[in-house]
């Protein structure tokens, strides 16, 4: 079992299989994309197979792919059917932006995949098309329907919120009535972002902090004839391996969470390991430090993917002391 210098059993690792994407979210990725580099300098996904194989000896049962866009990669389908079918396995899931689930969703779930969180920041088309900076709204709700119509459970929406985008939020938070659907609110964190807080025109003010966020919810929500968002015990809430806290609104099938980066410390909950796609492990999502898997796996010898896992493990900061990495793009770490 891998526990770390803090006492935090570490056992959900998140795999970021490629960098490249098909939609440009501001936040995450720069218009052009993300540099070409030589094929080898990404992990193959028979190295990522084996990094789990390794992993999951270590203690690690839980799998997220991430990228970028996971569904971007080919061969996908047959690394989620490897991951699934691997001893000491027992769960994994994806992050995707949805585009694609129409065309995979089926073939991802026969493959063992389990569950599907789906990006998705604002219900205003102009404005989708504004963030993602050519995406079409409609090819995300497709794969929103897809999903559900395929079985996975739960399915949850990620809306990063920014607040000079004012987006609907009451409207968000009414997908979670009709369908089981579980909306997360999240803090905009200010990530690889390498010219400083302005970078993106966005800034520190941007990020609402959840209580706030909660506090107007509530009330647009009684005035609406919702009622309040009631807190959901342990039991009650969809299965996961973050940080969010949920609720709901009475009668509904979904919930609504959210998810405080910034202004709640959730570091001493947190269970993971991150990976990029080019092999470098990452011992926290806010700091810049790296341990390179890539070249270990490439020895052929196990004992130097343990001895790289030990230590990207050592390394895991009691907490992120509020400090930001800005040398790795959102789109190169995950999320
Ligand atoms: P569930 O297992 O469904 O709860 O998913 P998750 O929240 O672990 O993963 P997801 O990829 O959906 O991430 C949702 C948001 O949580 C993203 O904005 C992530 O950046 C953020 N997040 C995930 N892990 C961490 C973390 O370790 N630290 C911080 N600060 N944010 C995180
Ligand atoms: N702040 C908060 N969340 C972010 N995500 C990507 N960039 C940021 C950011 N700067 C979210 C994506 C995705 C998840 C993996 O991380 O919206 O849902
Ligand atoms: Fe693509 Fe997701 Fe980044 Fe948007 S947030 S550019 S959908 S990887």
């Amino acid at each position: 079992m891998g526990i770390d210098q803090h006492g935090r059993t570490i056992d959900y690792l998140r795999i970021s299989v490629t960098d490249r994407c098909n939609l440009r979210c501001l936040y995450c990725m720069p218009e052009e994309g993300v540099a070409w580099r030589p094929h080898d300098a990404m992990l193959s996904l028979e190295e990522i197979a084996r990094l789990v194989a390794i992993a999951a000896k270590e203690g690690f049962s839980r799998i997220r792919l991430t990228g970028g866009e996971p569904l971007v990669r080919l061969g996908i389908v047959d690394l989620v059917r490897d991951l699934s079918q691997t001893p000491g396995i027992e769960r994994v899931a994806m992050t995707t932006n949805g585009i694609l689930l129409p065309r995979y969703a089926d073939a991802l779930r026969t493959a063992g995949l389990s569950r599907v969180n789906i990006s998705l920041d604002t219900l205003d088309p102009a404005q989708f098309t504004h963030i993602t900076r050519w995406g079409n709204i409609d090819d995300v709700y497709r794969g929103i329907d897809a999903a559900l119509k395929t079985g996975f459970d739960p399915v949850k929406i990620n809306a990063v919120v920014v607040r000079s985008l004012d987006q609907d939020l009451l409207a968000f938070a009414r997908l979670s009535l009709d369908r089981p659907l579980h909306v997360r609110f999240i803090e905009y964190m200010p990530v690889g972002d390498p010219q400083g807080e302005d970078g993106l025109g966005w800034t520190r003010a941007d990020t609402i902090p959840n209580e706030e966020l909660i506090r107007s919810l509530d009330a647009r929500a009684e005035a609406a004839g919702l009622g309040r968002l009631m807190p959901l015990h342990q039991a009650a809430r969809p299965e996961g391996w973050g940080p969010a806290q949920y609720y709901q609104f009475k009668g509904a099938q979904g919930t609504v969470g959210f998810i405080s980066a910034l202004s709640r410390h959730f570091c001493s909950e947190c269970n993971r390991l991150r990976m990029t796609a080019e092999g470098k492990l990452r011992p926290c999502l806010f700091s810049d430090q790296e341990f390179d898997v890539k070249d270990a796996l490439r020895t052929g010898d196990d004992s130097e993917v343990r001895r790289v896992l030990a230590e990207a493990l050592g390394a895991k900061p009691d907490e992120h002391h509020s400090q930001v990495g800005t040398e790795r793009l959102m789109s190169q770490i995950g999320g």
